[in-house]
């Protein structure tokens, strides 16, 4: 969903978070006073926080630094942009994923399509978790590419992308983020993002997967109240994310994304296998991993080489997991 024209305009202005007078966003947005309230009230509705104060205006509670797809596609490199066949920007989605999960179902051949939003109002996480997703502060990107691999090639995809993301982070000097077994990215034990992968297609190939990740840029605290994991933005982490532009850091996750894609199509997960070593924050580590009903204690002991989580069971035996969620033992 796009917001109307007026409302588009209003954020853009109060984007900045300062003060701006009720007379002067009238004169501005050619409306009357009290329709500017109703504009007002209409971003509260939203979840996005306004202030008022009377002599001063109106301004909203944080600055945000709106989506804006020209200077992001302005930021790609040209290999980059010529892989991308459409680039969609919503204010407003259920889900990315969902969109193009439903867009791969409909055109199985659609590869190169790149959906950003706003806001998600049904964001998902795995195991059927909801994904937090308030308007304008974080990233929500998902990417829909082909693989000429069958579904079950692309075990080790959702680790690569782990190593894509922490890649774009160091491009923009945010450093010691790790990466927890099998999709999440890692901040000292709290979660700072996490990837979705939905893959469809024939058994032998070719197939088409939504690479889906969500990224916490800042959290307001009240939309984070039911997250039930802990959690972590970028704001709390790093200084640096002051400074951080949240258009340039989607171009940058989008550029290596796409690598991911294309380079994954032709040697699969070997090749970020070292490199997730590196990231890897639950080496050595006592965990749980829970699979349905089961839960079996141990400490990690990295992974495979084909990305399996290895776990040394108290008995002293070391195991290979495909799937599971883990969570440390404190
Ligand atoms: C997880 O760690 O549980 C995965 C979270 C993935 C969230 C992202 S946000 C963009 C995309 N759209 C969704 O609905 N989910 C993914």
């Amino acid at each position: 969903m796009q917001f109307s024209a007026k409302k588009k305009q209003l954020l853009q202005i109060l984007s900045d978070g300062e003060f701006h007078s009720g007379t002067t966003l009238a004169a501005q947005l050619e409306l009357s006073r009290s329709a500017i309230w109703k504009q007002l009230n209409g971003l509260e509705a939203l979840g996005i926080e306004t202030i008022a104060v009377s002599g001063k205006g109106y301004r909203l509670h944080n600055a945000i630094e709106l989506l804006d797809k020209a200077h992001i596609i302005d930021l790609l490199p040209i290999s980059i942009r010529q892989q991308i066949s459409v680039f969609e920007t919503h204010d407003q989605i259920d889900s990315t994923n969902s969109h193009l999960s439903a867009l791969a179902h409909k055109q199985p051949e659609s590869t190169g399509v790149i959906c950003l939003a706003e806001q998600q109002t049904a964001g998902r996480g795995r195991r059927g978790r909801q994904w937090v997703s308030p308007f304008g502060s974080n990233i929500y990107l998902s990417l829909l590419c082909q693989f000429q691999q069958g579904p079950g090639s692309l075990s080790g995809l959702s680790l690569a992308v782990g190593v894509a993301v922490i890649k774009a982070l160091k491009k923009h000097h945010i450093e010691g983020v790790g990466l927890k077994w099998p999709n999440d990215i890692y901040w000292q034990q709290k979660k700072l993002g996490g990837i979705l992968i939905e893959v469809s297609g024939e058994s032998n190939g070719p197939c088409s997967a939504v690479i889906g990740l969500g990224l916490n840029l800042y959290l307001p605290e009240q939309q984070a109240m039911t997250i039930e994991q802990d959690w972590v933005d970028l704001r709390q982490i790093s200084a640096i994310s002051q400074q951080l532009s949240r258009n340039q850091l989607q171009a940058t996750l989008i550029e290596q994304l796409f690598n991911v894609s294309l380079q994954y199509n032709e040697q699969s997960f070997a090749q970020y296998r070292d490199e997730w070593r590196l990231y890897d924050c639950m080496r050595g580590q006592q965990v749980s991993l829970f699979m349905g009903n089961q839960q079996i204690d141990g400490t990690v002991e990295g992974i495979n080489d084909e990305g399996l989580l290895l776990l040394k069971t108290p008995q002293g035996q070391v195991k290979g997991f495909a799937s599971g969620e883990v969570s440390f033992r404190r």
